[in-house]
């Protein structure tokens, strides 16, 4: 499990060039207010970003293969379950049954071929548990 540099700073999570455009998210473990769950991060359209892994409809994890969260063209976000389409960009539902609701976003950035997470009050790193899991 990476650690964080120091507090206040990013958590490692992959190397920029794990994130291809429009490829296979990488997945890593967090908590949310205490709770252990997956988020994965992504990059489409070349900006690179991140959700916890439970869609808004039913809060259940969303890729239908490991690490595979988006549609044919690669360009939305798509629930395995029932269908529910997120736009990438900021995690609003587009289309299907999660009626306007929206993924919940884990802060990112990417620096130096580096691609880092940033834990919030409510979104801390899971550390002990299961780490990244980057794509082949
Ligand atoms: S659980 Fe995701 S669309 Fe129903």
């Amino acid at each position: 499990m990476p650690e964080p540099a120091d507090p206040g700073t990013g958590v490692p999570l992959c190397a920029s060039s794990d994130l291809a455009e429009g490829g296979r998210a990488v997945l890593f473990d967090v908590l949310e207010y205490g709770q252990p769950l997956r988020a994965f991060v992504l990059r489409v359209d070349g900006q690179v970003v991140a959700y916890l892994n439970r869609c808004a409809h039913v809060p259940v994890e969303m890729d239908w293969q490991e690490g595979e969260f988006l549609d044919g063209d690669r360009r939305y976000i798509v629930c395995s379950i029932h269908g529910a389409t997120y736009e990438p960009s900021d995690g609003y539902c587009i289309a299907g049954p999660c009626g306007g609701a929206r993924l919940k976003a884990v802060r990112v950035a990417e620096r130096d071929g580096q691609v880092s997470w940033y834990p919030s009050a409510d979104i801390r790193p899971a550390f002990g548990a299961a780490s990244t899991t980057s794509s082949p």
